[in-house]
């Protein structure tokens, strides 16, 4: 029976036996590409096998065999290792170091007597020499395909027998038996389908690099994310060295842990400490200077937020500058304080900024802000190590907030013992030497770092 046609949008993937100019479902134009129904030459449909089931008992404990990269923070964001036949989806921006992890990773497994098959569709095996060159990546073990199709892949995994897969990236990678376009939805989830194919019954894990789209998410169908067991995000604020991996997906492990890097010239190091990144002990305080643990995932790290409020030159029409923090939001505890507390801060330029590249996104920092602010404004210094949690409500009233005993908790790790907190959340139980202080509202606060 001959196959019918059929058409596909490379943007959302909605499909159809008719050609459109124009996607009914997305209004994307020329998007439409004719594809191949997805069955095989045989006519069955792609991604089954002959399996017989087995007994979950018979089944190895997975938790056991764990592999251990010990590149510390990616074993973490695993959720504690890699597990064998598991693929992993890696997203980043370009230029966030996808490629240096995973040639990384694949450098310190090799080390252990791994096999590595390293696909790259992106650079050629030059570029990567380099790159391992400078990474320190000197082993036998790491085997490269550049260029070349799933089915040069799937011939190299039978001839090599590799216990670890890198594909960089599923953009790259086409079938010769399909007449779709590499790149495209449909090109993108059969071969995909076909790798998970390959790892699960060679019992070899795999690490697949995925572009991202401008709104940050990975190119390609959202059933990409669904066929793979991880999916992780690798991040980096702008111009900065530091690199988060934060898990989006993980079936063998807790989704919100993240991992934190610095990238350096030798490639990745694992921050296990980042707290001491962010932070300067100071041994005085100073005006607009507020500490806060953030949370990233589970994870909470101190910052530092700075301000500075100065005499505007523009009367009537004062700066407000944000760098890793909302302006909205600083508009509106600014305005908050002018209500409240009575202080004129029309009056000045308003600048605010996160130290060490990290931004804050909560409003759990919303007190932690104002302190700042107030401080700068004022020019006088909360008490010293005052550490500064709760979310401020338009009212100027003090709102708990989420995860505080893991904050504290960091917070006391780091040597810090006075905390300002919320009224409703200042029974919660520390250990002795740390001073708790709840607030009701801005005015109650205010008061407080006052004396
Ligand atoms: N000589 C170098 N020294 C320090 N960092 C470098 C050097 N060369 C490249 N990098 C870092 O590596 C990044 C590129 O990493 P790469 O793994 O190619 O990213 P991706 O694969 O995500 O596009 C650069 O943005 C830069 O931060
Ligand atoms: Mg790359």
């Amino acid at each position: 029976m001959k196959n019918k046609a059929l058409f596909e949008c490379v943007e959302c993937g909605y499909q159809s036996p008719k050609f459109y100019g124009k996607c009914p479902q997305c209004n994307a134009w020329n998007s439409m590409i004719e594809v191949k129904p997805e069955k095989d030459e045989e006519g069955r449909v792609i991604g089954t096998r002959q399996v017989k089931p087995v007994v979950l008992k018979e089944i190895d404990n997975l938790e056991v065999q764990r592999e251990m990269t010990g590149l510390e923070e990616f074993d973490r964001v695993l959720g504690g290792g890699i597990v064998p036949g598991s693929v992993v989806l890696i997203g980043g921006e370009p230029g966030v170091g996808k490629s240096t992890l995973v040639l990384e990773v694949s450098g310190i497994l090799s080390r252990k007597g791994k096999k590595i098959l390293y696909y790259s569709g992106e650079e050629s095996a030059v570029q990567i020499k380099l790159r391992a060159n400078r990474l320190g990546v000197d082993s036998e073990s790491i085997y490269l395909l550049t260029m070349g199709t799933l089915e040069d892949l799937k011939s190299s995994v039978e001839q090599l027998r590799p216990d670890f897969l890198i594909i960089d990236s599923i953009q790259t990678i086409n079938s010769q038996k399909t007449s779709l376009i590499s790149g495209s939805i449909s090109s993108m989830r059969y071969v995909t389908a076909e790798i998970i194919d390959t790892a699960k019954s060679n019992n070899i894990s795999v690490f697949i690099i995925g572009h991202i789209t401008k709104e940050g998410q990975i190119a390609g169908p959202k059933t990409l994310e669904h066929m793979v067991d991880v999916v992780f995000y690798f991040q980096g604020e702008v111009k900065t060295d530091l690199r988060i991996l934060r898990a989006e997906k993980n079936r063998f492990g807790a989704i919100d842990e993240v991992g934190i890097f610095r990238m350096t010239e030798k490639g990745l190091s694992s921050i296990s400490d980042p707290s001491l990144l962010f932070l300067q002990h100071r041994q005085t305080s100073e005006p607009g200077i507020s500490l806060f643990p953030a949370l990233n995932g589970m994870r909470a790290i101190m910052i530092e937020i700075q301000a500075l409020a100065t005499e505007s030159p523009f009367a009537g029409n004062p700066r407000r500058i944000t760098v890793g923090c909302d302006p909205y939001r600083m508009a509106m505890l600014i305005s908050i304080i002018e209500k409240k507390l009575k202080l004129p801060f029309y009056k000045s330029d308003v600048f605010l900024n996160v130290t060490g590249g990290m931004a804050v996104r909560e409003t759990a920092a919303d007190l932690s802000v104002i302190c700042a602010l107030l401080t700068s404004y004022k020019n006088m210094a909360a008490p010293r190590d005052l550490i500064v949690i709760g979310e401020v409500g338009l009212t100027g009233e003090i709102r708990p907030v989420t995860f505080i005993e893991s904050r504290i908790k960091e917070a006391v790790r780091q040597g810090f013992t006075k905390f300002i907190l919320p009224a409703s959340q200042g029974d919660i139980r520390v250990n002795d030497n740390v001073s708790l202080v709840p607030v009701e509202n801005l005015y109650d606060f205010y008061n407080k770092i006052k004396n």
